[in-house]
């Protein structure tokens, strides 16, 4: 009404409403969409109905744009307990699918594994950067005690990765390897998820463990991020060795 009285046609009243925008426009693409080609104005309406659809895929960008945002509010308000449990599933889903790769498919194999050694290189790092020295500030024996057992079984367990890294899964002892390197992140991940994470819980409390979470989550995209740079390197100077030869 306040349209009319402002002077406004009809025809832009229908027009300057976000529904009867697109109706109005559907109507004159339906109604000229039959003679669009020896028209004069035809092109333009397709032109405009071009512009609608354009405009509808970047509305649906914007919720996408929203939802990924959402995503990330929700990623950085994760605790360092539930970002370090969710490594250990990861690693775990690795390493069954590492069985279920044959034997005879070498390739298959060397190709699982680096994504084992990248994934518990990775979390080995942001625990022995960040968390471990903020559970080990706890006033409490126990925790220092269980800190110091999680950096012996990370030196273990990097011992075998470059040990297993040094063979090829052809090698007689590689699935032996394999299997003693699997036993030792499930009894790495017992002990962290069974003693280590709840006293941190308890010790820590839930605010410095959400600032962990932030940190952790910070470190880890930097080391995944240099990693794969570093893997693509590598893919293109083995490339460009078969080329040179
Ligand atoms: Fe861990």
């Amino acid at each position: 009404m306040d349209q009319v009285r402002l002077g406004l046609r009809p025809v832009e009243v229908i027009r300057n409403h976000p529904i009867g925008g697109i109706s109005l426009a559907c109507a004159l693409g339906l109604l000229i969409g039959s003679s669009a080609k020896t028209s004069a104005i035809g092109p333009a309406i397709l032109v405009a109905l071009a512009g609608l659809a354009i405009s509808k895929r970047s509305g649906n960008s914007r919720a996408e744009e929203r939802d990924r945002k959402q995503e990330e509010v929700k990623m950085s308000e994760q605790d360092a307990v539930t970002l370090l449990k969710k490594d250990h599933a990861a690693v775990k889903q690795l390493f069954e699918q590492e069985e279920h790769v044959t034997k005879k498919n070498d390739s298959g194999k060397a190709s699982i594994f680096n994504e084992i050694r990248a994934a518990l290189e990775v979390h080995a790092i942001i625990e022995e950067e960040i968390f471990y020295p903020a559970v080990k500030e706890a006033r409490s024996e126990q925790v220092k005690d269980e800190v110091r057992e999680g950096y012996e079984e990370h030196k273990q367990i990097k011992s075998l990765l470059a040990q297993i890294s040094s063979i090829t899964p052809a090698d007689e002892t590689y699935d032996m390897k394999i299997k003693v390197l699997k036993e030792d992140v499930e009894h790495h991940v017992k002990d962290e998820e069974g003693e280590m994470f709840p006293d941190a819980k308890k010790f820590v409390g839930k605010t410095r463990l959400l600032e962990l979470g932030k940190e952790l989550e910070a470190r880890k995209q930097q080391l995944e991020k240099n990693h794969s740079s570093k893997s693509a390197l590598a893919n293109q100077s083995t490339k460009n060795i078969r080329s040179n030869h």
